[in-house]
């Protein structure tokens, strides 16, 4: 199991486990952790799954890949940085194993 850390635009912090190659939009889900919608049902076409990485994980999980479909998608995004991702993009390998994760206050 890996976990991950889901901090809310409140500040709220809820660590959460999820099986080695699922997503963090599922581990969110599947946890009911609140703030991702994940309408699309993770197949990268809804952006409701919006994240920003932690600072200090952005290395390893690096940004969307240019001219990919995430890239393309994450723009419908609101408030997106240097650090947004959607999660159904990030699929939870052990190298990833105590990820930080930081919510929107909104999806739309
Ligand atoms: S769940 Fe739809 S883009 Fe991630």
């Amino acid at each position: 199991m890996i976990k991950v850390t889901f901090v809310s635009a409140d500040g709220t912090r809820r660590t959460v486990e999820i099986d080695e190659g699922l997503s963090a939009r599922e581990a969110a889900l599947f946890n009911s952790v609140p703030g991702i919608d994940g309408d699309c049902g993770g197949v990268c076409a809804c952006a409701t799954c919006h994240v920003h990485v932690d600072l200090a994980w952005m290395d390893r999980v690096g940004p969307p890949e240019e001219g990919g479909m995430e890239s393309d998608l994450i723009q419908f995004a609101e408030g997106t940085t240097e650090t947004s991702r959607l999660a159904c993009q990030i699929s939870m390998v052990p190298e990833l194993d105590g990820l930080v994760l930081h919510l929107p206050e909104l999806q739309h």
